[in-house]
């Protein structure tokens, strides 16, 4: 089931992010990075078309508090965004009582190819596993979106299955599914606790 979250005053560091809660002043940041094509379709919505649009996108962040933004340490600059969603997917092998949620990123288009979505991501699911007990995770990407595909299988996630989806840009999409739980995690991870 969904665990309870609220990331209001979570702070997580990794060796080039700071991952805190998105705050009004990222807006600039934010409509930057969404804004650009063929960012937001491989997450299934359309690039911002005004800054209005990325001001009520950051006002559900805000009020969700489930969404981290993603710092860049060397510039301040926020360039990405990490989400811990309700999943509609659960892991068979854990009890319905299990609790986890399901991530999601983006990262803004000239960050990409250097590791920092995997780093995200690890620091997260030690955050949920190690701090929190959480049970599991879930994630999943486009059939197409190979760039996502990578990230989940660097992170240790197992395919469990695949969903049709609906998305805001008007396509129908194959959804992969994929999951890692605790135990998976502590098995695999020497300095897991
Ligand atoms: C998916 C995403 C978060 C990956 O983040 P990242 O920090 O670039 O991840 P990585 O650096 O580990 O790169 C992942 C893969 O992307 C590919 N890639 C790297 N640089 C790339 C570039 N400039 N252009 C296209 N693909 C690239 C590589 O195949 C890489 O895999 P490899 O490490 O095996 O070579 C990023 O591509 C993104 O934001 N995409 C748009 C939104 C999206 O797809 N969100 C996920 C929805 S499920």
């Amino acid at each position: 089931m969904n665990a309870p979250v609220d990331l209001t005053f979570v702070r997580v560091r990794t060796p080039r992010l700071l991952l805190r809660a998105w705050r009004p002043d990222d807006l600039d940041d934010l409509y930057a990075y969404a804004r650009v094509d063929g960012v937001g379709q491989m997450a299934g919505w359309m690039p911002h078309d005004s800054r209005s649009e990325s001001e009520r996108i950051l006002r559900r962040f805000i009020e969700g508090k489930h969404t981290f933004a993603l710092v860049l340490l060397e510039s301040g600059r926020v360039v990405g965004s990490l989400g811990l969603e309700e999943g509609r997917v659960f892991p068979a092998s854990l009890p319905p009582s299990a609790l986890g949620r399901e991530i999601g990123y983006v990262l803004a288009r000239d960050m990409w190819g250097q590791g920092l979505m995997p780093e995200a991501v690890r620091a997260v699911i030690r955050l949920c596993f190690s701090d929190w007990k959480w049970d599991y995770l879930t994630v999943g990407h486009f059939s197409w979106n190979d760039q996502s595909r990578r990230v989940i299988e660097k992170c240790g996630f197992h395919r469990i299955g695949e969903i049709e989806m609906a998305t805001r840009c008007g396509t129908v999409e194959q959804v992969y599914k994929y999951c890692l739980t605790r135990a998976d995690w502590q098995a695999a991870e020497p300095a897991a606790d």
